[in-house]
């Protein structure tokens, strides 16, 4: 029998559509007009800052992404042991590196029985890391949602219809861009969509020394430096907003008390800075800075914590000898708390 072509294997779900030049503006206008102010991360992610991210994933000093990629090509096989049929879920995919560790543990007679469902807020790179997946994986399908994870998932989720077991993926320590509050009813809604026999495969950053922490944030080459400005030139493109992208330093630095890395963008000088499409002049302060990212740093304590008030069990810890990543594989426990083991 002949086998699928790439267009009838891919299946793209645009659940942002208009409403982000909307959700953009809410959040500029909360985030810009806050005693400290922020903006939500999501927002560096436009194809530059995606390529920008590539790279980051490359250097050096950005000890993360290749610890969490050994760590899966060691344990891909056991983890996907169970997994012949079904959904692989992905949250925040980005590129398509990690998710090719489990795919090549699988047989290949098995793909055309799995699906890939990324999920990214990012359409441009979904739609690039999904072309090269079908490409590269024959009669894999691949059904990518345009969406934020954190709005929604399961009514996202709803209108596709979920065949058999679910690999539910998060890779990338990205939980940890999320506010202790956030990242806890992002859990407790993974744990919601999970059935018994699925499994939730989550990556974490572990706490560690200052300066590993600092370097992996202050490259040397200054791609972070750039992906951080590059939430600027978001602004300025998508709210006609006039931020003089130069007049603002990249600071990133470790805040032991709450455990994570916080990148900001430091003023140079006094700045009035319009926004056209929110009819607003920002005012910002010499020295002031814009809380763009935080990135939390976990205990396997503290993920345990998290993991059981949100309806989660730990199965499995993978960790590298100098515990600076680990892969956490996670079950759904029951209603009465019992674990539903795959
Ligand atoms: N998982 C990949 C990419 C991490 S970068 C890895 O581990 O290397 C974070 C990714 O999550 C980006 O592709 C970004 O577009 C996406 N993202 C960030 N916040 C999001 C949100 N709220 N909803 C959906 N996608 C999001
Ligand atoms: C996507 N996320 C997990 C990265 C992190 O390390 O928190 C984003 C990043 N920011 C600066 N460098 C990388």
């Amino acid at each position: 029998m002949k086998g699928k072509t790439i267009l009838e294997r891919l299946r793209i779900l645009d659940c942002l559509q208009d409403t982000y030049r909307d959700t953009l503006k809410e959040d500029a206008r909360r985030g810009l007009t806050a005693p400290r102010k922020f903006l939500p991360s999501k927002y560096f992610y436009d194809d530059r800052g995606s390529r920008l991210f590539r790279e980051i994933c490359r250097l050096p000093e950005y000890y993360l992404t290749r610890t969490e990629l050994l760590l899966l090509r060691r344990s891909a096989r056991s983890i996907m042991g169970g997994m012949q049929a079904g959904d692989i879920i992905e949250l925040g995919s980005g590129e398509n590196r990690k998710i090719r560790m489990l795919l090549d543990a699988v047989h290949a007679s098995c793909l055309p029985s799995l699906r890939y469902v990324p999920i990214d807020v990012s359409a441009g790179t979904l739609l690039g890391a999904a072309r090269e997946l079908l490409h590269a994986y024959p009669g894999l399908r691949v059904c990518g949602v345009v969406a934020d994870f954190t709005r929604d998932l399961a009514r996202h989720l709803e209108r596709i219809s979920f065949e058999d077991r679910m690999l539910l993926t998060f890779f990338g320590s990205t939980l940890g861009n999320f506010t202790e509050e956030e990242s806890l009813s992002l859990l407790q809604n993974v744990a919601r969509i999970l059935q018994k026999g699925d499994l939730f495969l989550l990556g974490v950053d572990r706490v560690k020394r200052r300066d590993v922490l600092e370097s992996a944030y202050n490259d040397r080459r200054g791609i972070t430096s750039a992906f951080n400005k590059n939430i600027l030139h978001v602004l300025n493109r998508e709210l006609h907003a006039h931020f003089p992208v130069e007049s603002f330093d990249h600071l990133a630095f470790y805040n032991e008390e709450e455990e994570r890395v916080e990148m900001h963008l430091r003023a140079v000088r006094r700045l009035s800075v319009a926004i056209e499409d929110l009819e607003e002049v920002v005012e910002i302060e010499e020295g002031e800075t814009i809380l763009t990212e935080i990135c939390r740093k976990f205990s396997r304590e503290k993920v345990e914590r998290m993991c059981s008030a949100t309806g989660l069990s730990v199965l499995r810890w993978h960790s590298d000898a100098r515990e600076w990543f680990s892969l956490v594989e996670l079950a759904p426990c029951s209603a009465e708390g019992s674990l539903m083991l795959p």
